[in-house]
């Protein structure tokens, strides 16, 4: 698959250079080439340097890195190219979710369910009553303000939830890591499960653009290293602390 990386600073250019690894063509921009030379001069013809506007062109799939706070000017400079196309966010919005920061009580004990019941959550239909209780908590989502900034674009949340460092360490070593993904795109959600579970990682559904706040900053999922087991116990209690 090609794959196009806009923003490969520390967490796009990790994730970019393991879906190289995995085999995938991959595009990576930066408005300062040099910055990234040495990343892809290690990936050889696994990987290029080019401009916002030709990557998101050149991916059947783009992840979407850039700072929170240059996010809207590196879509508009995408040009309308992320239209039709499954956008990988990985951002964190800057501004907290109200009443939900920190994890006291949030347990990361072992859970008590069953393969069965983690699979479930992974393939089940997407998840409404989730996102009734976040709408009634109130605020939007970073993703819900990528969705209005591009709606044309397929959006989906992953890999935004814990530093590039813990994910290196984490990669393929069991009990896998849990990786959130939320989106209300069924090729999107798809698409997403397929390189999280690639690369390393097992993809969580934890409900649609609105549920993407537990990931993002000051929410209950932020920062929280959960085991794929432990899974469905931290979505919940999750949910809990927006009540
Ligand atoms: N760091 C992590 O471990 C981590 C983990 C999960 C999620 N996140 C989230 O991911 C986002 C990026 O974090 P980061 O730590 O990777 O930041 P970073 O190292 O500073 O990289 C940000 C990238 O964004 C690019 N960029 C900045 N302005 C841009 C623009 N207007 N158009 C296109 N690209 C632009 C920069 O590229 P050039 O300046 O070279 O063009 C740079 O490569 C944040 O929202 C963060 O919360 C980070």
């Amino acid at each position: 698959m090609r794959i196009g990386v806009i923003g490969a600073g520390r967490i796009g250019g990790t994730l970019a250079a393991w879906c190289a690894e995995s085999g995938h063509d991959v595009a990576v921009t930066s408005r300062h080439p040099e910055r990234v030379r040495e990343l892809v001069d290690r990936m050889n013809w696994q990987m290029r340097v080019m401009s916002v506007p030709q990557a998101a062109a050149f991916g059947d799939m783009v992840i979407f890195a850039p700072n929170w706070a240059s996010a809207k000017e590196a879509i508009d400079a995408s040009v309308h190219g992320l239209d039709g196309k499954v956008v990988m966010d990985v951002t964190n919005p800057e501004d907290m979710m109200p009443g939900t920061a920190g994890t006291a009580g949030m347990s990361s004990g072992a859970s008590s369910k069953s393969p069965e019941m983690v699979a479930a959550a992974v393939t089940g239909p997407p998840t409404d009553a989730t996102d009734r209780m976040i709408a009634r908590a109130g605020g939007k989502s970073g993703l819900e303000r990528l969705i209005e900034w591009a709606p044309e674009a397929h959006w989906v949340k992953a890999f935004n939830n814990v530093p590039a460092e813990v994910l290196s360490r984490r990669r393929g070593h069991d009990p896998l890591l849990a990786e959130f993904v939320c989106t209300d795109e069924r090729d999107a959600r798809e698409a997403a499960c397929r390189i999280v579970q690639e690369l390393g990682f097992a993809p969580f559904y934890a409900g649609g653009a609105k549920a993407a706040r537990l990931t993002e900053t000051g929410g209950p999922l932020q920062s929280r290293e959960v085991d794929v087991q432990d899974a469905t116990d931290a979505l919940a209690e999750a949910l809990i602390t927006l009540r």
